[in-house]
């Protein structure tokens, strides 16, 4: 298709109608769109016809509808693009992106999203708002879920990695979708944790912590970017010329840019806009070329357009990137992109997907604590699984796309499918966040088995868009029931599941191990009982601090240096120093921090040089050994930089690998560390590589075994 060619032929209006996206709602019977939401947007019936593109729709069948009907009705024959949230899975679904993260491996995570894009392809959805790579490091906002942790480098692979699960061989592929990085920019640093607050952000935070991960999704040609929607240092994101500066000018990205839900309609609830048109000119103006669910454009771009306020260049440039994306999809030729119901039944739920789900959820998961506990003998005569989240379905976590809940495996199916269920004694003890009738049932059940398997954490609801906590520890009873059973039978393990890291340091008082699961999803249970009985090795290492309490938050692994650090990882106070009088500094579990049931030895890190010069590298050997079963171990090369012109963090995660290690096995694993891992952003914001020594740390946040420098000259 010569989309310029098509460009000319078309009326202002209808290049109007590309630049716009709606609800399937809108669409779903022309009477009620007329009467209805649509007649509520103040659209009219021939402003539907021309609309670019849709979300939200139920699947196949309503997207071939729509289409089919849209193309009816188009004079152009503009086939629509179909977009929706496919965060982690379609219908299969795998634990949260924030526990992908923790799996440390960016091969599993891109095999994920390639499920995820085969079952979300087949039901219609063509282009994908993920990945989600924002910096995020306050446990308490409930979008940190969504994300792939505090680590920027981290944030950034595992988002390149689902970019190229997404895309597959190519997104014009029926079995690809193209993906839309979100929400430039940081918008994880709302403060107070607290969702659309403002985020005050100086430069070097901006472009050391925040835009990195987003730039890596674009290398790894992701097709469009979202605008976040809270302000950034005072202007509301979608209107910030950040876009413009940074997005366009800096990175020459030259795709779609679209509007969060209803962004631009809220530029006067912000306060940056008198009306609607001030705000459609203020968006358009910035290059945010689609809108999202309000009608701003539509109202008022072409009085702007009269007014001398926008040009039709602007307006053509911004259609064009919407044709070039449909060209590039292939739309033109195929406007179902391969959607087929047929397929996406054979596709959900199949045991392939499945299976991939447990391997997830099995290597997401932080073995956090392990006093010789786990894993659990399978001879075992009797477990009791106790707890809120033993028989839970809900474990799939907040946007899970078109998983169920009731297809998800809980923790006592994932036993008794293991065990049998005769060897299976089931008390929930008491309400996620409510009623305790069950305690003395639970402490009964405890008491009965050999070991208790103890399911606790928050429900999926309290994390996800618009669900942030203040007090982020258990809630509801849950700390007396883990008391009251682990006094009642000391081999008990806790599973933790949650979409945030929890304060829990009562816990790891008193059990002996503790689990973090997260939301793994549609594999959970069995996943769980893979791992308590040692059939699945743990593997999984925090992307995320544990805070002690959330008065410490945020809290997180790359803070800078202060001229008066804090002495111990106690609490203890000390007096003039960067510490609490009342908690430790360190968090309960640092990044990076996370156990294996094998025992990796770490015995040696060799440098190939003490000196780096300018273009050259340094190899870096580390040797380690296991001493017990197979497993994989996460081997984390961290550096500091000693002095430079600006304090830099006590410590920074340059480069890392997950390495399989068979029973007793050894190995050398390389890491090449050149200038460019070295550099920072100066005062004057430019990106510097100082000269001067450096120490090079392996293990992981806090917590090194093995050190040496070398000198940068
Ligand atoms: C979220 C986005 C999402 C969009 C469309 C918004 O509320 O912030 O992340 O992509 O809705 O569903």
């Amino acid at each position: 298709m010569d989309v310029n060619a098509l460009l000319k032929k078309m009326t202002l209006r209808q290049k109007i109608g590309q630049l716009t996206q709606y609800n399937a709602a809108l669409f779903t019977d022309s009477e009620a769109a007329v009467t209805g939401p649509a007649k509520k947007l103040g659209l009219s019936p021939e402003d539907l016809k021309t609309v670019g593109s849709v979300l939200n729709f139920s699947g196949p069948a309503e997207m071939k509808r729509i289409q089919d009907e849209h193309l009816a009705a188009d004079p152009c024959g503009i086939p629509m693009v179909f977009m929706m949230d496919v965060i982690h899975g379609y219908r299969t679904v795998y634990p949260i992106p924030l526990a992908m993260a923790c799996s440390f491996d960016p091969e599993l995570v891109r095999e994920c999203a390639r499920m995820a894009a085969r079952e979300a392809s087949a039901s219609g959805v063509q282009v994908d708002f993920a990945p989600m790579v924002d910096y995020v490091k306050d446990a308490r906002w409930g979008r940190i879920m969504e994300s792939s942790g505090e680590e920027p480098l981290l944030a950034g692979i595992m988002g390149a990695a689902q970019v190229s699960g997404y895309r597959g061989e190519g997104i014009d592929r029926p079995d690809s979708m193209a993906a839309c990085v979100k929400h430039f920019a940081a918008y994880g640093l709302a403060e107070a944790g607290r969702d659309y607050n403002q985020s005050d952000c100086s430069e070097r935070e901006l472009r050391e912590h925040c835009l990195p991960a987003y730039k890596a999704c674009l290398d790894a040609r992701a097709k469009l970017v979202m605008p976040s929607f809270q302000s950034m240092n005072g202007v509301p994101s979608t209107v910030n010329p950040l876009l413009h500066r940074v997005l366009r000018e800096e990175w020459g990205y030259d795709g779609v840019v679209i509007s969060d839900y209803n962004a631009i309609g809220e530029l006067k609830k912000h306060g940056v806009a008198e009306d609607e048109k001030q705000a459609a000119q203020l968006a358009f103006g910035h290059e945010c070329d689609v809108e999202m669910c309000s009608a701003a454009y539509f109202h008022s771009l072409e009085e702007l357009l009269a007014e001398g306020k926008v040009t039709e260049e602007q307006i053509d440039r911004a259609v064009l990137r919407v044709l070039r994306l449909k060209e590039e999809l292939g739309l033109f030729e195929d406007p179902y992109h391969g959607a087929d119901e047929e397929r996406a039944q054979s596709l959900y739920l199949c045991g392939e997907h499945r299976a991939l789900a447990r391997r997830a959820a099995e290597e997401a998961a932080v073995l956090l604590k392990n006093d010789g506990l786990l894993p659990f003998d399978e001879g075992i005569k009797k477990i009791a699984v106790i707890g809120p989240f033993a028989d839970e379905h809900g474990i799939n976590g907040s946007w899970s796309c078109r998983g169920r809940d009731e297809d998800t495996v809980t923790v006592r199916q994932g036993l008794s499918r293991l065990l049998g269920e005769d060897r299976v004694i089931y008390a929930p003890g008491c309400e996620a966040a409510g009623g305790c009738e069950g305690l003395d049932k639970a402490e009964a059940a405890a008491k009965a088995a050999e070991a208790a398997v103890l399911c606790l954490g928050e429900p999926q609801g309290y994390s996800g868009e618009g669900n942030c906590r203040t007090d982020i520890r258990l809630p509801g009873m849950q700390s007396e029931l883990a008391r009251r059973v682990i006094a009642a039978n000391p081999n008990t393990a806790v599973l933790i599941f949650s979409g945030r890291p929890l304060a829990i340091p009562e816990i790891d008082e008193i059990a002996p191990a503790i689990m973090q699961l997260w939301f793994p999803g549609t594999e959970g249970g069995n996943a769980a009982a893979d791992l308590l009985f040692g059939r699945a090795n743990p593997s999984g290492r925090l992307a995320m601090s544990f805070p002690r309490s959330v008065g410490q938050c945020p809290v997180y692994y790359d803070h800078t240096s202060t001229g008066r650090p804090h002495f111990t990882d106690r609490a203890e106070h000390r007096g003039y120093a960067s510490d609490y009088i009342d908690c430790a500094v360190l968090p309960l579990y640092s990044f990076g921090h996370g156990l294996s049931y094998s025992e990796f030895i770490y015995e040696e890190m060799t440098l190939s040089s003490h000196e780096l010069k300018s273009g050259g590298a340094i190899e870096v050997n580390v040797r380690i050994r296991n001493n017990g079963r197979a497993g994989s171990e996460v081997v984390q090369l961290y550096m500091r930089d000693i002095a430079a012109s600006c304090t830099r963090p006590v410590q920074k995660l340059i480069a890392f690998e997950k390495v399989h290690f068979e029973a007793g096995g050894e190995r050398t694993v390389t890491f090449r560390v050149t200038e460019e891992m070295l550099g920072f952003w100066n005062f004057d914001m430019q990106f510097v590589t100082e000269k001067g020594d450096f120490e090079l740390m392996i293990g992981y946040a806090d917590h090194f075994v093995l050190r040496d420098r070398f000198r940068y000259v």
